[in-house]
Order: C-alpha cells, then sequence, then structure tokens
C-alpha cells in the first residue's frame, strides 16, 4: 500500500487535530511541518515525529498539503500546493474571500486536483443519520429552525494580529464561528435563499462584530434564526429544525455524539424505529473529517458530501454582512452573482457598547 504523504502548514492550535488524525490512519503520514516560526516548526515536527520541519514548504513529493495557517494566506498558499500536484485540505474559512475561495476552486479543477474545506461539525454518525432521514423525508417536512453559537472569546483571544479587524480575518465572529453551525444548518436543509442580517459589538476592543444575529429563509420555505456570540459566559452551540413530524435538537459545544441529538416526536405520536441512532457511533471532528477525505484524495475520486460546497456557509455569512450594511435582506443569489458581495466583506456593525 503506497501511504499518502501529507504536509501541515501552520503548526499553530488546530494542526494538531490534523497531525493527530492523521497519525491514526495506516495509509498516511505527515513528511513535512511548516511554519514562518521555525522554532514551533521544529518543536511541532518533534512532538508527532514527523521527520522534516521548514519555514516554507520545501521540494518534496506530498499528495496532501494542509493548511492551518490564518485564513489570509489559504488562497496563495493552496494555489502553491496544487501547482505541485497536491490536493488541500484547508481550514475554514476557506479565505478571506468569496473571490478568493473561488480562484482556488478553479484552481484545484485546473489541477485535477481536491479542495477539501474542514467544517468538521457536518461529520460523524449523528449528523450523517439526521441527514438522511431528513433527505428521505422520514422525518417530515421541515417548517422552522434555530442555530445558534454562544461563545466566550476573551481580549486575549482577539489580541493575536490576525483576528478582530476585516483585513485580517475577513470578518468577526459570525465567520471565525458561527460559520460551524450555519454550515451544519445548511448542510441538513439545503441552500438558503435569503438573509437578514445584523452585526454587533457588545463588549469587544474589536472592528469586527462579536455578535450577529439573523433570520434566514431557505430555499425549501424553512425559516430559521441564527445567533452568534463570542461573548457568552455558558458557551453553547445548538441547532434545533422542527418538521411537521419532529422536533431535532442538537447541543454541544465544539463537537458532537449521539448523546448530543435528540429527536421528539410530535404531541400523541411515538416515534418510528428508524428515527433511532444507529448502534455504533462516531464523534464529530477532524478525525472522522480526515477519515472521510482521505480515501477519496486517494483514490482521486469526489469528495464525501461532508467536504463538498467549499463556499456555501461563507457565502451566508456575506450575505449577512451585506444585509447588515445595507437593513435590508440580502439573497444569496446576489452574493452568488456580484462581484463586490465577493470581494472583502465589511457590514455595519452596531456599537453598543457605550450605553
Ligand atoms: N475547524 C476548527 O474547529 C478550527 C479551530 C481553530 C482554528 N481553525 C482555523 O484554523 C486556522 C488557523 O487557526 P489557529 O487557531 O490554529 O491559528 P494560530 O494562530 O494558532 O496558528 C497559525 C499558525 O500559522 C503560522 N503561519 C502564519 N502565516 C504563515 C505562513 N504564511 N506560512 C506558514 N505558517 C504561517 C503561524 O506562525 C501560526 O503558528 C484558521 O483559519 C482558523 O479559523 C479551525
Amino acid at each position: 500500500m503506497t501511504r499518502m504523504r501529507a504536509a501541515i502548514i501552520g503548526t499553530g492550535d488546530v494542526a494538531r487535530l490534523h497531525a493527530e488524525a492523521i497519525a491514526a490512519r495506516n495509509d498516511a503520514e505527515v513528511v513535512v511541518a511548516v511554519d514562518v516560526d521555525a522554532a514551533r516548526a521544529a518543536t511541532f515536527a518533534a512532538k508527532y515525529g514527523i521527520s522534516f520541519s521548514s519555514t516554507s514548504l520545501p521540494d518534496l513529493d506530498v499528495d496532501v498539503v494542509h493548511l492551518c495557517t490564518p485564513p489570509a494566506g489559504h488562497a496563495v498558499q493552496a494555489e502553491e500546493a496544487f501547482a505541485r500536484g497536491a490536493h488541500v485540505v484547508v481550514e475554514k474559512p476557506p479565505a478571506l474571500t468569496l473571490r478568493d475561495v473561488d480562484r482556488m476552486v478553479a484552481a484545484a479543477d485546473a489541477a485535477g486536483r481536491q479542495l477539501a474545506v474542514v467544517f468538521q461539525q457536518r461529520t460523524g454518525t449523528a449528523a450523517a443519520h439526521v441527514k438522511r432521514l431528513l433527505d428521505s423525508g422520514d422525518l417530515g417536512r421541515p417548517l422552522l429552525a434555530r442555530c445558534d453559537t454562544f461563545w466566550f472569546r476573551d481580549d486575549a483571544y482577539f489580541a493575536a494580529p490576525w483576528r478582530g479587524t476585516w483585513a485580517n480575518e475577513g470578518g468577526g465572529t459570525t465567520l471565525g464561528h458561527g460559520i460551524h453551525q450555519l454550515d451544519l444548518l445548511a448542510y441538513l436543509l439545503g441552500e438558503v435563499d435569503e438573509v437578514h442580517g445584523q452585526a454587533w459589538r457588545l463588549a469587544r476592543d474589536i472592528e469586527t462584530e462579536d455578535v450577529s444575529t439573523a433570520v434566514l429563509r431557505f430555499e425549501s420555505g424553512v425559516v430559521a434564526t441564527a445567533m452568534t456570540s463570542a461573548v457568552s459566559p455558558r458557551q453553547e452551540s445548538s441547532i434545533r429544525i422542527d418538521t411537521n413530524l419532529a422536533t431535532i435538537e442538537l447541543e454541544h459545544l465544539y463537537g458532537h455524539g449521539h448523546g448530543n441529538w435528540r429527536i421528539t416526536p410530535r404531541p400523541g405520536t411515538d416515534a418510528p424505529a428508524n428515527w433511532a441512532f444507529p448502534a455504533s457511533e462516531t464523534p464529530s471532528g477532524h478525525d472522522a473529517y480526515i477519515d472521510a477525505v482521505y480515501p477519496a484524495l486517494a483514490a482521486d475520486g469526489p469528495l464525501p458530501s461532508v467536504a463538498t460546497a467549499p463556499a456555501r456557509s461563507m457565502e451566508i455569512v456575506a450575505a449577512l454582512y451585506a444585509s447588515s450594511e445595507r437593513g435590508s435582506a440580502v439573497s444569496l443569489r446576489e452574493v452568488r452573482e456580484s462581484a463586490e458581495l465577493r470581494g472583502p466583506m465589511s457590514a455595519r456593525v452596531r456599537d453598543e457598547r457605550s450605553r
């Protein structure tokens, strides 16, 4: 068996999850760790038994390049990786702008390689089960939903040079944090039609928003609310979907297993046997993501659904920001067609801190 050879670029916080997920596979290995901080790359390489570390991607044969760098670097780094004939696994958000995501997709297509964006909330046996039941209609017709990300990030977190500004991070807590649940909601319910949203600055000393609120209408007619916060002491990520037959709820923080989900039949009815979660359980996370994506990369086959639609949730965020700027709803169609909305994002952020 040929082992897939991977490079990890950016050896900060999230890189660990990539190294551990690859180390757990017997068909892949990380052959080089790259970071602009040479000492950090070397320490990371030593910790994970990676034979080579460097401050730039060396002239080595690699099959997959993992981008665990701040989002400002993703587009250029992905293009370099595709030019070398490698697949790219890139952390969310895939880039600072949708235009850059389009460039990355075009570069992948031109090279005949895959661009896999890490939205690991889609993974795991629970999300797969719920998606199967929703897609088949067994859970009824979705009517309304709620999608909340209540996280806590202090000032020290936003002090990192790439955080808290439109230019360096591309957006605030909606793009950085809320995008995970928004991505999962759209994975479960399909395309969003329009977003009416507002961006708020309630507590943090940043240029971007630390809270956002939105109403989403899906193409299917489902209506949803979405709140994202970086200032909530008791942290929770949650989704609730009400169909004509059931309420589906997910409550977790950064990852979910079967115990984080609940399906309640409508009053006066019993849950059919096929609503029960399967006996064997894989939690969501980077391990599950890599396990789903690597076989497809090795086979040069299409990506599994947990890794498709690289721009979908970022388009929802772009619509929310544009809506906050204008004070009216913005359609996803406009986001797909407008050069301006595919460019750098910004929003009118209502600053309530001085009240
Ligand atoms: N999927 C998730 O749950 C999750 C969780 C955390 C972070 N992330 C994403 O992962 C990415 C990185 O976040 P992080 O928290 O690990 O950041 P971090 O600041 O901890 O690490 C980033 C690393 O990249 C290095 N770096 C910066 N520019 C570079 C360049 N041009 N070449 C090589 N190395 C470079 C930095 O020195 C640093 O070590 C972001 O896109 C973030 O949104 C995703």
